[in-house]
Parts: structure tokens; sequence; C-alpha cells
């Protein structure tokens, strides 16, 4: 499968198989594609806890009346901010940009392109109980996304809805 094949195949998944559980070998995959991707400084500032069973359940639970149906995820991951490293932080500060959520969002692109490829279906969740997750897990740093993981129990194809290219792109022509 190319490229554009794998981006137009990638869609948020809403209706997970609860019954089909994802192999910790494809889990694995997933995390080793994520640790490929680039950052700012190669200061990767995140943190990946992978959930099954009970615990996905409590932490799909605290997804909010939107997200129910991150219950039938098999796999929740939950992503935590972590420092920068010293370059980073320093060019974070002179040039006034926030490049560990950037770096997050290509993480998090990089992981669910991989699961996308290998047949799983993903659901990137921004809305969540962030104190009560914390709570539950334990973690003191700010938590940024959750990731419902699955197999979709319906794999058809959304059509994809994005603005027009012209809102969301130009190519400038160069005058000389
Ligand atoms: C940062 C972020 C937060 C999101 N939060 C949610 C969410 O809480 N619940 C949900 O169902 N989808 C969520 N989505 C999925 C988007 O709605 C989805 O990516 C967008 O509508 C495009 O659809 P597609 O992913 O199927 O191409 C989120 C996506 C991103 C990138």
């Amino acid at each position: 499968m190319d490229f554009l094949e794998l981006a137009r195949k990638r869609q948020s998944c809403r209706n997970f198989d609860l019954k089909k559980a994802v192999d910790k070998d494809l889990i694995e995959k997933c995390l080793d594609a994520m640790i490929l991707s680039p950052s700012a400084c190669n200061a990767q500032p995140y943190f990946y806890h992978v959930l099954e069973g009970d615990l996905a359940k409590k932490v799909s639970g605290l997804t909010g009346s939107f997200n129910t149906f991150a219950k039938n995820a098999p796999v929740i991951i939950v992503l935590e901010e972590e420092n920068y490293n010293l370059t980073a932080k320093v060019g974070s500060t002179i040039k006034n940009q926030d490049y560990k959520s950037i770096d997050m969002g290509i993480s998090v692109s990089y992981l669910t392109l991989e699961a996308t490829s290998l047949g799983l279906s993903t659901c990137i969740l921004g809305w969540f109980n962030e104190n009560e997750i914390k709570r539950l897990l334990k973690i003191k740093n700010k938590i940024r996304l959750v990731i419902a993981l699955g197999y979709a129990a319906n794999g058809e194809i959304k059509e994809k809805k994005r603005k027009s290219k012209s809102a969301i792109y130009k190519i400038w022509e160069d005058e000389n």
C-alpha cells in the first residue's frame, strides 16, 4: 500500500469489535513506528501508557459521553506529556514555539498510520477526564491525548470530509 492509500484508509473508528483482541506484537509494531517519528532536537517529549483489560475499560469510561464507543476498544493508549531536553527547551523559549504539541501530533500520526497498515483501527480522543485518568494511572504530567486501538466491527471506508484545497494550501509561484 503506498502512503497516499494508507492516509486515505486511516479513519477515526467509532465501532470497535470488543471480541477481537489485538496481538502484542502488532501493538509493539505501532509503538516501533511511533518511536521513529521526528521531534524537535530529538527530544521525544512524551510517554505512551498502553492499557488493556480492566485498566483500558476504566480509562475508556473516563472519555465522556461523546466517546462511549471507546469502551469497545481492547487497547487504550494514554499519551503523557514529558519534558523537553535542554536544546528543545531553549529553542522553544527563544522561538516562542510549542514543539511538544507538534512532536506529539507527529508521533500519534506514525502510530495510527502503522496501525492502519496492519489492518487495525484507531480513534484519537481529545475529550477525556484528565484528572481522573491521572489519578488512576498515577501520572504527574499533563495527559494530552487518549487513543483507542482495536479492530473495526465494520471496516467500510467512510468518505473523507475535508476543507477545499484552496482553503488549506497554496503553491506559491516564483515571480522571478
Ligand atoms: C487532537 C484530536 C482530538 C480528537 N478528539 C476526538 C474525540 O474526543 N472523539 C472523537 O470521536 N473523535 C476525536 N477526534 C477525531 C476527529 O474527529 C477526526 O480525526 C476528524 O473528524 C477527521 O476524521 P477521520 O479521522 O475519520 O479522517 C480527534 C482527533 C484529533 C486529531
